[in-house]
């Protein structure tokens, strides 16, 4: 009997201890990790810089609360914001669903519109606001209460005809930068370009949920410079703190401007140990050229897999789905049993592929090899 509240499907894996891109299972058996703990860990897992940096925060502030200036947080929105020439500032939160609160609440505010566009195939989180804008309806039905009518508007993932729903009764438009839940999903050429402009058109404001996308993932360190847009806000979750619980809301100047105390605020956010881990993993993310590894990380994956007959590889860096004939619960076991693990999707037949950035040559063989074999089992 488990103490726990059941809410999670889990793998039948017991974890015990976590090294680089390998996971080690009470029975002993080690596993390579191409999930990356759902897109969180990009220097893998008991990164000894990381540990230094946590270790070195806990003894100079463990914590504080924001009601005093922390030169590190100051360092952690710099890291936060990298080469960015169109957002000025950082708000930290505590994670992915909480950095997407903040960024509506900003769009609502600043906008005084109530209604928020998002595509019908993206995932937001599973707090009140973030649900309420997720598009997929799986979702959105386990909401407690019934959101009001013009709280939420619908449009189809690179539908151009749907930009007409955007008009000026709409506070902001929030986009999954490639919607992963719904299985990795591409946007047609310029489909973002003609939705910023369609925003800037109605007075809308653009808002990047990066929460998965972000932090170099999608081999640019924002997954909106793929696309060539400027969002108004951005958010960041998942990759940010190296598997230290953190998020933030990235803006523009304007938005910093019309901002005011407390306009937000939470007790937990921007905590120096959780700055202190945003900073050392920018610094090695940058040092030791990451970014550039998760393109080319995609670029192998794509040139061995997508010959394969009925296989497809969409995606960009380490934000990879995988669709292929067979179910992904069925692709899913196969990989364990070659003890590799990988990430399902609300698509049928498509897995994800989330890997650390640090995965080396031999390790991305080394899962390619076993996709490739257990692709070809005998059903
Ligand atoms: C795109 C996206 N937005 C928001 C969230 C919610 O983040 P969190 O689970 O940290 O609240 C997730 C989590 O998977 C996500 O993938």
């Amino acid at each position: 009997m488990s103490s726990l509240l059941d809410v999670y499907p889990r793998l039948p894996l017991k974890l015990v201890s976590a090294r680089g891109c390998w996971l080690k299972t009470d029975a002993g058996r080690s596993l390579l990790d191409l999930y990356g703990g759902h897109a969180v860990s990009p220097l893998g897992h008991a990164h000894p810089e990381l540990h230094g940096a946590l270790i070195a925060a806990h003894d100079t502030v463990d914590f504080y609360s924001n009601s005093v200036h922390m030169p590190i947080q100051e360092r952690a929105a710099s890291a936060a914001l990298a080469d960015s020439q169109h957002l000025s500032w950082a708000h930290f939160v505590n994670s992915g669903t909480e950095a997407n609160e903040a960024a509506l609440h900003l769009a609502r505010r600043f906008t005084s519109r109530t209604c928020v566009v998002s595509f019908d195939c993206s995932f937001h989180g599973r707090s009140l606001g973030s649900l309420a804008v997720t598009g997929i309806e799986g979702y959105r039905k386990r909401l407690s209460v019934e959101t009001p009518p013009n709280w939420r508007r619908g449009i189809r993932f690179g539908n151009r005809a749907d930009l007409e729903r955007i008009d000026d009764s709409v506070a902001a438009v929030i986009c999954e930068s490639i919607p992963s839940i719904a299985g990795v999903l591409m946007p047609p050429e310029g489909w973002y370009p003609a939705l910023a402009a369609r925003c800037r058109e109605v007075g809308a404001l653009l808002i990047f949920d990066e929460v998965q996308g972000g932090v170099g993932r999608c081999g640019r360190w924002f997954a909106h410079q793929l696309f060539g847009v400027e969002p108004d806000l951005v958010t960041l979750a998942k990759g940010l703190g190296g598997g230290f619980p953190v998020g933030a809301v990235l803006g523009n100047p304007e938005l910093a401007r019309w901002i005011g105390h407390g306009e937000l605020g939470t007790t937990f956010g921007g905590g120096p140990m959780a700055c202190a881990m945003i900073c050392a993993v920018s610094n090695i993310i940058q040092r030791e050229q990451l970014i550039e590894r998760n393109r080319c990380t995609f670029q192998r994956i794509h040139g061995a897999l997508s010959p394969l007959p009925g296989v497809s590889v969409r995606g960009a860096g380490a934000l990879i789905g995988l669709e292929t004939p067979l179910p992904a619960s069925e692709l899913r076991q196969r990989l364990l049993s070659r003890s590799v693990v990988v990430g399902s999707s609300g698509q049928p037949n498509t897995v994800r592929l989330l890997p650390p950035y640090v995965l080396s040559e031999e390790e991305l063989e080394l899962g390619i090899s076993a996709i490739i074999d257990a692709l070809g089992e005998p059903s």
